[in-house]
């Protein structure tokens, strides 16, 4: 099958919603393709807010919050590496993003004065996370997914896209396994916006959804855009020991404090003005300090006593987190500390884009995880990831709305040519005889990310990393799987995932041995300081030729100097 329509947008999570929806009210033809059900996308699972400078509450002292606080604590935050002239639109499009979210249907949760509410985040002045409870990613995906459905916008479910088209050096749209039906289609378009979020299931210990594997980077990747700074890979502090389910900032935003097996409240040492509310690579570096001093529990994990807060508290602001504490943990936070380990989150690095969301093939867009704009630098700050997808995935739609209708669409020949060039790599990988098991490769990838590309690293560790990444992509190319049908087989889309994730894999390796510093969320042993006169700059990853090759871009300073964090 070939479908035509002015645009495309890959990912069915918030970015992708809001475009779909700017687009269609501009009177566009666009349609979404999505590896899974809409409300599945991860979006679904972000729990504690996001940030906008309503001022609803004020600071310690009393002033009020404004866009260029917001703007200040990002940058901050970032360790000076986001550019900043793109947090400036960020954050001054906050405002009006909240406002209009709740226009569409998102119930946030209220002051007693009736305006929404803001809870405190790590490592910013005042209290600006609006939210819904803890589960702020589940309230606005549905408001989004209402909207959708109300203008019928078409969604191409349960698709897996295999390729971009690209077409005189411009992008003209993209093949996709329809899975449950086995059927490789066409979708030619316009315009292509990638919204496809993170990959941080390349790594053993994440909250991401296991959908997370970076499809869309792989294929911008693999279609000639370079992916910028995808050495800084972000922790959170907290998340549920064993199963490392997120357990939300908000939670310490709350109030609720982190204790070593002493029970001393260890942030005192590592951040003694903003303590638990330091931004998220400070602490997560602090616990696992603790724990390598011997001062974890189990020498493993540490404790999140939400006690403080009471049963009231917890129960209206927190539900969602009590909830997974005793179902995962056996532990009811009302009457226990929950025991919490740091674990992969979030992909600061992705999709080279410029402020408008364009990568460098035009008709190509990317916005929200997947791509790198950059408003989150080396570390992002809680609450400023929900509010990226919304602000970027309308803004990014309108720069195509600005650009479409100059373009003819393209001859239906070129989807043609590229659904048979899918099928035939389809049918190579089904028909592989090598003996290698692709569960046993991402395993062992999970491994080598977490152990040699986790919160610390140094130069020895990486390089054996890295020959454990080129090794393990020689063992893809042996692998085979048992089932040969194309309809409904997940262990092919599981296979199609791993390839890209493998050179995921040597493009975060490449990133991080190259950065010989230590900023934000990418901390080195052997280089522990930040070197803002070899390294104030964004790494990017080409592939060409079938080799990586690593470049630098400058970063865009403007409202304020770099200066030595201090929490
Ligand atoms: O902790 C959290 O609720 C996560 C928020 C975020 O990543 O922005």
């Amino acid at each position: 099958m070939i479908t035509n329509h002015n645009v495309l947008i890959i990912g069915g999570g918030l970015t992708g919603l809001r475009a779909a929806i700017q687009l269609f009210d501009s009177s566009l033809d666009v349609a979404i393709i999505s590896k899974v059900h809409p409300l599945r996308s991860h979006s679904v699972a972000a729990q504690g807010g996001m940030n906008a400078s309503l001022g609803n509450v004020p600071g310690e002292d009393g002033s009020v919050d404004n866009w260029k606080n917001h703007a200040f604590d990002t940058v901050k935050g970032s360790d000076y590496l986001a550019d900043q002239d793109a947090v400036e639109k960020m954050c001054r499009e906050a405002p009006k993003t909240v406002i209009e979210l709740e226009h569409m249907g998102t119930v946030w949760s209220r002051l007693k004065n009736g305006k929404i509410a803001q809870r405190p985040f790590g490592g910013a002045g005042f209290p600006r996370t609006c939210y819904a409870a803890d589960r702020t990613g589940h309230n606005a995906l549905n408001t989004l997914f209402e909207q959708v459905n109300k203008r019928n916008i078409q969604i191409y479910s349960e698709f897996f896209v295999t390729s971009l088209i690209i077409d005189q050096g411009s992008c003209v749209g993209c093949t996709a396994l329809d899975y449950l039906q086995g059927e490789v289609h066409g979708l030619s378009a316009k315009a292509v916006l990638m919204a496809t979020g993170g990959f941080g299931r390349l790594f053993n210990k994440s909250t991401n959804a296991l959908i997370n594997t970076g499809d869309g980077q792989a294929l911008a990747l693999r279609a000639g855009v370079p992916l910028k700074d995808m050495e800084f890979v972000q922790f959170h502090p907290t998340t549920l020991y064993g199963t490392n389910i997120l357990i939300t900032e908000g939670a310490r935003g709350e109030g609720g404090i982190l204790l070593n097996q002493d029970g001393e409240r260890f942030m005192k040492k590592y951040a003694p003005n903003s303590l638990d509310l330091a931004p998220r690579d400070v602490v997560a570096r602090s616990i696992e300090e603790e724990v390598a001093q011997g001062q974890g529990f189990e020498g493993d994990y540490v404790h999140l006593d939400l006690r403080p807060l009471g049963a009231e508290r917890i129960n209206e602001r927190l539900p969602g987190i009590k909830q997974i504490s005793i179902d995962f943990s056996g532990v009811d936070p009302i009457n226990e500390s929950i025991p919490v380990q740091p674990g992969q989150h979030y992909s600061m690095g992705g999709i080279d884009v410029d402020i408008d969301g364009k990568t460098r093939i035009s008709g190509l867009y990317a916005a929200g995880e997947c791509s790198c704009v950059s408003v989150h630098g080396a570390n992002r700050l809680g609450g400023n990831s929900l509010l990226e997808t919304v602000v970027f995935g309308r803004l990014v739609a309108d720069q195509i709305i600005n650009n479409v209708n100059n373009i003819e669409s393209p001859p239906k020949k070129l989807a043609q040519a590229n659904i048979r060039k899918s099928e035939d790599h389809i049918k190579a990988l089904i028909d592989r005889e090598g003996g290698e098991n692709q569960f046993e490769i991402k395993e062992k990838l999970n491994n080598t990310m977490s152990t040699k590309f986790g919160i610390f690293r140094e130069k020895d560790t990486m390089l054996e990393g890295l020959n454990e990444i080129k090794k393990l992509q020689e063992k893809f190319s042996q692998v085979s799987i048992k089932n040969k049908d194309l309809k409904v087989n997940k262990a092919l889309i599981r296979l199609l995932e791993l390839e890209g994730m493998l050179l995921l894999a040597e493009v975060v390796a490449l990133g991080a041995i190259k950065r010989k510093e230590s900023r934000g969320s990418h901390t080195r042993t052997d280089y522990p300081e930040r070197d803002d006169t070899k390294f104030l700059k964004h790494t990017l990853v080409t592939w060409e030729d079938e080799n990586m090759q690593v470049s630098y871009l400058p970063v865009k300073l403007g409202m304020f100097e770099p200066k030595e964090r201090v929490y």
